[in-house]
């Protein structure tokens, strides 16, 4: 049986503190998709770290964690997060597996990522440069190296008939930035990642399956970001809807139960592309303000905005969503007045469904407005507690979407989630 929690808008929800809430009821924690563009934050003992690729369920013993084939890893990353999470002490090597099928990142796609933004002038995607974009087009395209590649004696033979390809490329783009420190950290990051388990990914978990072990899928990124689904161009560059978990896993539809939507009670984004409720006034500062707002991987201020109910409707439907978590709660307690997003006005007309293509066409919200709380909910432990105009905020969302918010979350850290099933 697999559960899968995801992100339900543009990434960031706080996947990672619901993941690591959760992790103690699961045996394996999965990642699925995307590379070090993701930044998940936990707090472990009060202290902060981000992960990036490491699954989230790194801090419980008795669980393990799977970096499935779906990923993109970048070693150089990989290491340095290891001993992030080797300074809370703890034996990373014990309870993580690779999938062998999963993509490597190598120094030029990260050179390829930036070339590419640099070439799309304003119209760039706003990219972490992680390399995510050209390593999941060398999945796709068929020449990119893998984790198993790794155990074979041509690997160093392959990574350079790579990076000739690449810096063909690279020239083409007129980027002649000096790679070869970047170079040097990853061959010695390679050399470290030699020492982990590297698994046949669907082997290892569908076996666990059939034992019947329970396995969470973690999602990165968010729906809105799906390279299908998303609001393209400005997406990322794999699938991070629910769908994704099985070619990501190698996991078949019928095993997955629960799929988790992680959506927080505003709306954020980070880089380029349409933000239909997005707010470029003193309130959308204030939300960045007490959301602390900046983000995870990179630093950038996060565009805020009140939440999107068509975005998230349309990302229900796409993901199956069984349980909604509504996490940043207690951001909203300062506010006189709330508003969600019903519909858009496109053309004098009304509508609930997302346009095909968002970034083309003249758009503005339909709001609907909500008394604030105004009451400091972060100590609160139960449902029936929490003020009437929350709980009313709450229900509304409920009916609009027709999936219930059974979890919310009222401060970062790992004991702040409040259940109501
Ligand atoms: P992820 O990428 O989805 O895991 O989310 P990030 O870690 O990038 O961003 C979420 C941020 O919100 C982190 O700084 C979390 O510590 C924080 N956070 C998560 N849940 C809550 C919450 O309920 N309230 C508050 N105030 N902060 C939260
Ligand atoms: P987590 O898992 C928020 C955004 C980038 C950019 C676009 C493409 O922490 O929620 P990419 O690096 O994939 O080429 O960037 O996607 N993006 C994210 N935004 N959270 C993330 O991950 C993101 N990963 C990528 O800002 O707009
Ligand atoms: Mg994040």
């Amino acid at each position: 049986m697999v559960d899968v929690i995801l992100g339900l808008q543009w990434g960031d929800e706080g996947k990672g503190k619901i993941v690591d809430f959760f992790a103690p009821r699961y045996d394996i924690i999965a990642r699925f998709q995307g590379g070090p563009n993701a930044g998940h934050t936990l707090y472990v003992n009060d202290k902060k770290i981000v992960l990036h690729q490491i699954p989230s369920g790194i801090f419980h013993e008795k669980t393990s964690n799977l970096i499935g084939n779906g990923v993109v890893l970048d070693p150089v990353t990989f290491r340095k997060e290891c001993e992030a999470v080797a300074s809370f002490g703890i034996d990373y090597k014990k309870n993580l597996y690779i999938s062998q099928r999963a993509h490597i990142i190598v120094p030029t796609h990260r050179a390829l990522d930036k070339a590419s933004e640099i070439s799309k002038g304003n119209e760039k995607i706003g990219s972490t440069l992680k390399g995510i974009g050209p390593a999941y087009m060398d999945k796709t395209g068929r020449n990119g190296l893998r984790m198993g590649d790794l155990l074979d004696k041509s690997f160093t033979t392959e990574y350079i008939k790579l990076r000739l390809k690449h810096q063909r490329l690279l020239d083409g783009l007129n980027f002649h930035d000096d790679i070869s420190i970047w170079e040097e950290e990853f061959f010695e990051a390679i050399e470290f990642i030699r020492q982990f388990k590297v698994v046949n990914g669907e082997y290892f978990i569908n076996e666990k399956i059939s034992q019947g072990r329970k396995v969470l899928a973690e999602g990165a990124q968010g729906s809105m970001l799906d390279v299908d689904f998303g609001t393209f161009p400005f997406v990322t560059s794999s699938n991070t809807i629910s769908a994704g978990v099985c070619t990501g896993l190698g996991v078949a539809p019928q095993k997955i139960k629960d799929v988790i939507g992680v959506s927080k009670a505003y709306c954020t984004r980070v880089g380029s592309g349409p933000f239909p409720t997005e707010l470029t006034n003193e309130v959308g500062e204030e939300l960045r303000k007490i959301g602390k707002e900046f983000g995870a991987t990179t630093g950038r201020p996060r565009r805020c905005g009140w939440i999107d109910l068509v975005a998230l409707k349309f990302a229900c439907m796409i993901n199956g969503v069984t349980k909604i978590v509504m996490t940043k709660a207690d951001v909203l307690d300062a506010f006189e007045k709330l508003q969600v997003c019903t519909g858009y006005n496109i053309n004098q007309q009304v509508t609930d469904e997302i346009p095909f293509q968002m970034s083309r066409v003249e758009m503005s919200p339909v709001l609907k407005s909500f008394k604030g709380w105004k009451t400091d909910i972060a100590p609160i432990k139960d449902y029936n507690a929490l003020p009437p105009q929350m709980q009313e905020y709450v229900q509304f969302i409920n009916q609009f979407l027709g999936v219930n918010v059974c979890y919310i979350s009222n401060g970062p850290g790992r004991e702040q989630l409040i259940e109501n099933m």
